[in-house]
């Protein structure tokens, strides 16, 4: 057993309603807290001296300068298996040019598929494993990756299977999400419904049976899937086992909805998102997840995170990160930019790093400090938790923990 103390604040997260707006005053704030961990859960978390007296047997970790303990982020949705930059099309965008004088310049998804295809697995393993480190190295200490540069059987193949072998060499926890319903690929001869059976019938069978994935991700927009096919598509995954996530609502309506009649566990992106959708949102049990990064990737305004809340919804806050629409990567940068330009208080941004983005990976033992929950810590350098959305994701964490075991020291 070990205890770790005393951190000038501790906000464990624990317990907030998994829905709706928050408040600061909802959050509990332990200071000169400690925290005692055995083997990689938490045993419990208090006042550090009344601790040090309740386990006298336990090995203590002095912490010596001011800092604030919370849980590891949760990041619920990335692309980080890809090879190859988009900054071609980033200069192309910045200079003023429209998606389609982009693609039409052989830019957008298909580029990144086309150069994610002649990647090898070695190359592709590396490539994820070091974005991981890096958000392992910024908090980050869950991580969904999604497969969706691949669009053919070898494709989707390595890149899951590189997303699997990058946990070897990262000690976050890699959720895998097939998006091989990312668009139709340029070299699928049939149509939009013929595709996503191919996939339920030839690519889903062999990730049940090489353990692959237990996820499925479809983008839902006039450029890649239209909602009705890809109800359909949820509908047979579901049957197949596979839970469902959906980037839904970016650019126009539609996926939202389809989401929440699929049952998935999160709709993702809703830039596009109105009252309709948000309504539709906060009565359903399915997570809101805003991506900050890829409104400040492709330069447009962020999905509505603060009517989504006032609505009832449950908001979580990912990063997007990917080559194309999100390069950037910097999950507590984007969330803290998304506060100030949608007002989130603290209470809601934190929230929708840990316990909110935990649900939408439907992970229950993660994102809270709180007994019984894995030990995936981070501490900023800072005697208030207020100071880590005020200096806007420039403060990083000084030390990360994940499963108990200091990761970043
Ligand atoms: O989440 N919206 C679709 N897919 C990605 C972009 C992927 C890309 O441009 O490579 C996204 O933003
Ligand atoms: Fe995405």
């Amino acid at each position: 057993m070990e205890l770790i103390g005393p951190f000038s604040q501790i906000l464990p997260l624990a317990g907030l309603p998994l829905k709706g707006a928050l408040s600061d005053e909802q959050l509990t704030i332990i200071e000169n807290g400690g925290i005692v961990t055995d083997g990689g859960r938490i045993v419990t978390v208090g006042n550090f001296k009344k601790l040090q007296h309740q386990y006298p047997e336990c090995d203590v970790t002095h912490i010596t300068v001011p800092a604030v303990l919370m849980p590891g982020f949760i990041d619920c949705h990335t692309h980080i298996c890809f090879d190859g930059s988009r900054s071609r099309d980033y200069a192309m965008r910045i200079a003023g040019k429209s998606y389609l004088e982009i693609a039409r310049a052989g830019g957008g998804i298909w580029d990144s598929v086309t150069k994610t295809r002649m990647a090898d697995l070695e190359t592709l393993v590396m490539n994820t494993a070091a974005r991981a480190n890096r958000h392992l190295h910024e908090g980050v200490t869950t991580i969904e990756v999604k497969s969706g540069y691949g669009l053919n059987l070898d494709g989707e193949l390595n890149m899951l299977r590189a997303i699997q072998a990058a946990s070897s060499h990262t000690k976050a926890t890699l959720v895998s999400t097939c998006l091989a319903a990312h668009m139709r690929p340029k070299d699928f001869e049939g149509t939009e419904t013929e595709y996503l059976d191919w996939i339920l019938t030839s690519l889903l069978p062999v990730l049940q049976e090489e353990q692959l994935a237990k996820r499925v991700d479809i983008f839902i927009e006039e450029t890649a899937f239209t909602p009705a096919p890809a109800k359909h598509f949820l509908q047979q995954a579901a049957d197949m086992g596979f839970a469902a996530t959906v980037h839904a609502d970016q650019f126009s309506t539609g996926g939202a909805a389809v989401a929440v009649a699929a049952g998935a566990l999160s709709a993702d992106h809703l830039e596009a998102s109105d009252d309709g959708a948000i309504g539709l949102l906060a009565a359903a049990d399915i997570v809101a997840v805003v991506l900050p990064g890829a409104s400040l990737g492709l330069g447009m305004h962020y999905a509505p995170a603060r009517r989504l809340l006032n609505a009832g919804a449950a908001v979580a806050i990912a990063s997007d990160w990917n080559p194309g629409s999100a390069p950037m990567g910097d999950l507590l940068m984007q969330a803290a930019v998304l506060s100030a330009a949608e007002k989130l208080s603290a209470a809601e941004v934190f929230a929708g790093l840990t316990s909110r983005a935990a649900k939408a990976l439907d992970i229950k033992d993660a994102g809270q400090l709180a007994a019984g929950f894995v030990a995936d810590m981070q501490a900023y350098p800072c005697a208030d938790y207020r100071d880590i959305l005020y200096y806007q994701g420039k403060l990083k964490p000084v030390k990360v923990w994940k499963e108990g075991d200091t990761v970043v020291k």
